[in-house]
């Protein structure tokens, strides 16, 4: 099992406890649902497990193409073993597609394309709702260095274009996402910027391709139902799980001779 210490953190679907060593913490992914800052809370059985999941194999997958992260490994269905960073205050947002809080903003249709691809900053602040910001208030109140946000910035666009095809290649088309950023201290005194927090169906927009059908946290959002379902469906579609749902890789086709 985990071996996991004191806690330390709880948040609004995850909760932080001390890991087995020293520079290590250990994250329980809960079953909450929240939105619009927590006004709106359901208990969804199942989706700390799926994101659980989900976000392992997209911290591993960019942890493969070279993106230091904080994860380390999945310790079993909720919970997963990481190194302890210190957050830079920020939500690092990108859009693909409009949809969500920039339509209301620049009277955007849902699904209209952009441009070009966009990178938007929130300073994390619940009691301030999460306040869009330039990186002018990011660098002038030091929330994060102009070296930090450079990281961020490159980090950020390597990993939009991975996920846009990684999501692509199993039919689904990522229309925007959150990530977040954390200061890793070094042994020998360095500092360096690393992916840190989740990737997965609640802070991610992900629309099938083909039907348009919304296979994210809208679906809770807007009190569409489904919710495990559509994140069973990107997990089987990432081949974490069987058809039925009932969990394990897909089995390998056989090679059958002669
Ligand atoms: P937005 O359109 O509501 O600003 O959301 C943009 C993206 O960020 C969307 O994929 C959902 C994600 N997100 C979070 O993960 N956490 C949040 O608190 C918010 C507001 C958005
Ligand atoms: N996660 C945020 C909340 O709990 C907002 C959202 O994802 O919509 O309120």
């Amino acid at each position: 099992m985990s071996q996991k210490g004191r806690r330390l953190y709880e948040g609004k679907a995850k909760i932080l406890y001390e890991g087995p060593e020293p520079g290590t913490l250990v994250v329980h992914f809960k079953d909450d649902a929240t939105a619009f800052n927590g006004e709106k809370f359901e208990v969804i059985e199942g989706k700390g497990v799926l994101n659980n999941r989900i976000s392992e194999y997209i911290f591993t997958r960019l942890g493969e193409i070279g993106i230091p992260t904080a994860f380390i490994k999945r310790l079993n269905m909720r919970e997963q073993l990481v190194r302890k960073v210190e957050i830079i205050p920020l939500e690092v947002i990108v859009r693909n597609v409009a949809a969500g809080s920039i339509c209301k903003r620049l009277g955007l249709k849902e699904g209209e394309p952009l441009p070009r691809s966009i990178i938007e900053y929130c300073f994390k602040d619940d009691a301030l709702g999460d306040p869009l910001v330039a990186e002018e208030h990011i660098t002038a109140f030091n929330w994060a260095t102009p070296r930090e946000l450079d990281d961020i910035v490159q980090l950020t666009i390597r990993i939009n274009d991975f996920l846009t095809g990684l999501f692509a290649g199993i039919g689904i088309r990522l229309v925007d996402f959150k990530i977040e950023f954390g200061r890793e201290y070094m042994p020998d005194g360095m500092v360096r910027t690393v992916l840190a927090d989740e990737i997965s169906p609640d802070s991610c927009r992900l629309w099938d391709m083909k039907t348009g059908e919304k296979l994210d946290k809208d679906r809770f959002r807007r009190d569409m139902g489904g919710l495990v379902d559509a994140y069973t469906e990107v997990a089987r579609r990432l081949g974490l799980i069987n058809g039925n749902g009932s969990g394990g890789p897909h089995p390998k086709p056989k090679l059958v001779k002669g």
